[in-house]
């Protein structure tokens, strides 16, 4: 499922948008194509109701057609400089929250210059345009399509629904792997379990879930239930799930060392080495189609695993990307994070962590 908003002016463009609706719906479904935002109740902020349609989109079409950067107001004021023109509004919050923003010219317009914009479009020049002509129509419009299916990852919602069977039998495999680890005496860590008589951490949540979230390994607190995330960081994870509308039921939730070390301190390469074969299992089992990350130990980890490009990038370099690639089950997209535990240290970083976690609506 791709949603896709187009921003269009009436006066403008009004010709080609029915026109380009029709054809879309060809290729997406109807209730993704967002034309008019129906309906701003009385006392809302309407600037904030335009963002927050824009907000559930994944892509932008802004039509431009030949009065677009001209069109003025009765006043003579040219509408694009009006701080309420919602053609503006609905650009620069696409262009401010990331998304993929499509200029689609028509009737022969121009793409407009920085000098034609107002300073929060002024990106908008730097999109690469595409133009939609009267006499090939239809070929334009699959060109388009190409583009946004390109630019937006595969959504695989249509991963199979944990129909009982499969659900069970990978609930099955996952109970294997707690049972092996629980008598795995050769790791690192297992006489600190013992003699504190703590548990291993395999992870919980959906054994079938689309998103698996790999943190570093369980403290005490999680090890004395053989639970992950419980501390102050999985409250941060919790706060960060419900804010794109999940819940920790909905995604499983591990880390690269299954066992608590004895203090709170970086897992050494002889542990992630030790429960490396374990965490390909609980993966390997899941099958997810994104694998998001927590910090740099879960992300260094991960990339290296897997041998990708992008494995001696920072976290600082590569948070919020999507990372596209493949396991042998198919295509899945690593996602590296923050760790919540930043937001403890730096309440600055909060909205950076958000922000990033926006990126798995296209998940979900
Ligand atoms: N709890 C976990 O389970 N993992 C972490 O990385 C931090 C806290």
């Amino acid at each position: 499922m791709t949603r896709i908003f187009i921003n269009y002016r009436r006066q403008d463009s009004e010709g080609y948008v029915g026109r380009l609706y029709d054809h879309l719906v060809q290729h997406f479904e109807p209730q993704d194509i967002f034309m008019d935002v129906d309906s701003i109740p009385p006392g809302a902020d309407f600037v904030d109701t335009l963002e927050e349609a824009v907000s559930n989109c994944d892509v932008l079409i802004a039509m431009v057609g030949p009065q677009w950067i001209d069109i003025k107001d009765d006043g003579g004021e040219r509408r694009l400089e009006q701080w309420n023109d919602f053609v503006r509004i609905e650009i620069a919050s696409a262009l401010k929250q990331k998304k993929v923003v499509i200029p689609v010219l028509v009737g022969r317009a121009r793409m407009p210059v920085p000098s034609d914009l107002p300073e929060d479009l002024l990106p908008f020049a730097r999109r690469n345009a595409l133009e939609l002509s009267q006499q090939h129509f239809a070929q334009d419009v699959k060109k388009l399509v190409k583009v946004i299916q390109d630019a937006v990852p595969t959504k695989q919602s249509n991963k199979a629904k944990p129909d009982s069977e499969t659900f069970v039998r990978k609930e099955a495999a996952l109970k294997l792997v707690r049972a092996d680890l629980v008598g795995a005496t050769e790791s690192p860590l297992y006489k600190f379990r013992i003699e504190n008589r703590l548990f291993p951490v395999i992870g919980e949540g959906n054994p079938d879930a689309n998103i698996i979230f790999i943190g570093q390994s369980p403290g005490k607190n999680e090890a004395e239930v053989g639970r992950p995330f419980i501390g102050p960081s999985g409250e941060i994870l919790a706060e960060m799930l419900k804010s794109i509308n999940l819940k920790r039921e909905d995604v499983y939730v591990t880390n690269i060392v299954l066992d608590s070390p004895p203090t709170k301190r970086d897992p050494t390469p002889e542990e992630i080495t030790f429960y490396e074969p374990f965490v390909d299992r609980i993966i390997d089992t899941i099958q997810p189609v994104v694998i998001a990350t927590l910090g740099r130990f879960a992300m260094q980890y991960i990339l290296k695993r897997l041998d990708l490009p992008e494995k001696r990038q920072t976290i600082s370099q590569l948070h919020g990307k999507l990372i596209k690639t493949r396991m042998q089950y198919g295509e899945i997209h690593i996602v590296p994070l923050y760790h919540p535990a930043v937001v403890l240290y730096s309440a600055s970083q909060k909205a950076t962590l958000q922000k990033d976690f926006e990126k798995l609506k296209l998940f979900i």
